[in-house]
């Protein structure tokens, strides 16, 4: 049985009534985060979750226009990829690039994409390096946050990421990125991964979650029980979670 955790830093829950008007406040927070990142750094960098539901949230993104955000000055990380090459229908940075990257400007270099198509081992290695060498070069140092923001999915029994409910990489203390095998109902198994150190690396973290296939999942880790790997994710400054009416059992 898994511990309940007492939650002093209990995220914020937001309850909307549809898919669509959860997205359009999901876009606002996102668009806020950039704003006041680069205002007050001069950078944003963001962690783009993968799976279908960040797809109403890409286009609201979209739809604000080109210039309504700071792209140019935008880093777009990923939570998780699926190994699989990148035209692969599986692919999150597939989804992101056709619902978001290409029709936002943000500059190439700044899309630091999971190497699916690579060895899972040898791909989770060189992501690692490629955050540890984000962090060099915006300067930020141990005890700073990495990610201005890190948007975050729900599976229906609680992964986020591909942190999967008792998969070892929940234990890992020191490694940002690992390669991981998803269980036999979440194809394509072999997966890379944000850890929660990684994660603990984000200014604020926002949980989407639509549908009533993730009811259960909801509630368990907005009671604190952390066998819901997504109960375990804190933002140093902020926590929210978006759900609609089906996610919250309120319908
Ligand atoms: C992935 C995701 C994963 C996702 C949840 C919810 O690679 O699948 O990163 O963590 O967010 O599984 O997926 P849906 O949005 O498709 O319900």
């Amino acid at each position: 049985m898994a511990a309940i955790h007492d939650d002093t830093d209990a995220p914020e829950i937001v309850v909307h009534a549809d898919a669509e008007s959860l997205a359009e406040d999901a876009a606002a927070r996102v668009a806020a985060a950039m704003r006041a990142a680069v205002a007050a750094r001069g950078r944003c960098v963001l962690a783009l979750s993968g799976g279908s539901t960040p797809r109403l949230l890409h286009a609201r993104l979209v739809a604000m226009g080109a210039d309504a955000l700071p792209w140019a000055q935008t880093f777009l990380a990923f939570g998780d990829e699926r190994c699989v090459p990148p035209d692969d229908p599986a692919s999150n940075y597939g989804m992101a690039r056709d619902t978001l990257l290409a029709h936002v400007p943000v500059p190439e270099t700044h899309v630091l994409r999971m190497e699916g198509e690579r060895s899972p081992a040898d791909a989770a290695e060189r992501y690692e390096a490629t955050l540890r060498a984000l962090a060099t070069r915006l300067e930020v140092d141990d005890d700073d946050a990495l990610f201005d923001l890190a948007l975050l999915g729900v599976g229906a029994d609680g992964h986020t990421a591909s942190l999967f409910p008792g998969g070892a990489a929940l234990d890992e203390r020191t490694r940002w990125v690992l390669d991981v095998q998803a269980p036999p109902e979440y194809a394509p198994r072999d997966r890379l991964t944000l850890t929660f150190g990684a994660l603990a690396r984000a200014r604020e973290v926002l949980v989407l979650a639509t549908g009533a296939a993730k009811r259960d999942a909801v509630a368990r880790a907005l009671r604190g029980d952390d066998a819901m790997p997504v109960a375990r994710v804190r933002g140093r400054e902020r926590t929210t979670w978006l759900l609609d009416r089906a996610a919250a059992g309120d319908s």
